[in-house]
C-alpha cells in the first residue's frame, strides 16, 4: 500500500502527516510520502515549527524535502490525501480518469466522513497551530491505520 499525503507547500502540514503516518505503520508493507501542489519550497526542509513538534513526539522529520505533486503521483500511489480543498481541488485538477479521482480524498474526512473539513494552514499563523494540526493528523492517522 503506497499513501501520498498532500498540501500546498510540503513543508508544514503534509511532512508531518508523512512522519505521523510512517511511525504508526512502521514494520509493515505501507509505503508513506507526501507532496505539495506549489512549487514555492521545492527542495527544502520540513518548517522548523513541524519538526519541532514531531520531535516532541519522537517522530523524526528531518530526512525529507519538499517536492512539487505531479501526474506520476497517480500512477506511483494506491491513495492520496488532501490537507485542505484547495489542494484537494488542484490534484482533481490533473486527474486524468475516474480511477484517478477514486484514489483523492480529504484527510479529515477519514475523522468526519463527508464534512469535507480543511486541516488550517499554520504557515502564516502564530501559538499553538501547529499542535492542533498535529492532534488533527494523529487523529485521522490512526482511522487510516485502523481501516488498512
Ligand atoms: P503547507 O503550508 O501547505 O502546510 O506546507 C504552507 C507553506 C508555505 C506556504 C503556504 C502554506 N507559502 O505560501 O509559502
Amino acid at each position: 500500500m503506497k499513501i501520498l499525503m498532500v498540501c500546498l507547500g510540503n513543508i508544514c502540514r503534509s511532512p508531518l502527516a508523512e512522519g505521523i503516518l510512517q511511525h504508526k505503520t512502521k514494520n509493515t508493507n505501507v509505503f508513506v510520502d507526501s507532496a505539495g501542489t506549489a512549487s514555492y519550497h521545492i527542495g527544502k526542509l520540513p518548517d522548523i515549527r513541524s519538526i519541532e513538534i514531531a520531535n516532541k513526539y519522537g517522530i523524526d522529520l528531518s530526512n525529507q524535502r519538499a517536492r512539487q505533486f505531479s501526474e506520476k503521483d497517480y500512477d506511483n500511489f494506491d491513495k492520496i490525501y488532501a490537507m485542505d480543498t484547495h489542494n484537494y481541488a488542484s490534484i482533481i485538477s490533473i486527474s486524468r480518469n475516474e480511477n484517478d479521482r477514486n484514489k483523492v480524498e480529504l484527510i479529515l474526512n477519514k475523522i468526519n466522513p463527508k464534512s469535507c473539513d480543511s486541516v488550517p494552514d499554520p504557515y502564516y499563523g502564530e501559538g499553538d497551530g501547529f499542535q492542533k494540526v498535529y492532534d488533527m493528523l494523529d487523529k485521522a492517522c490512526d482511522t487510516i491505520v485502523s481501516k488498512l
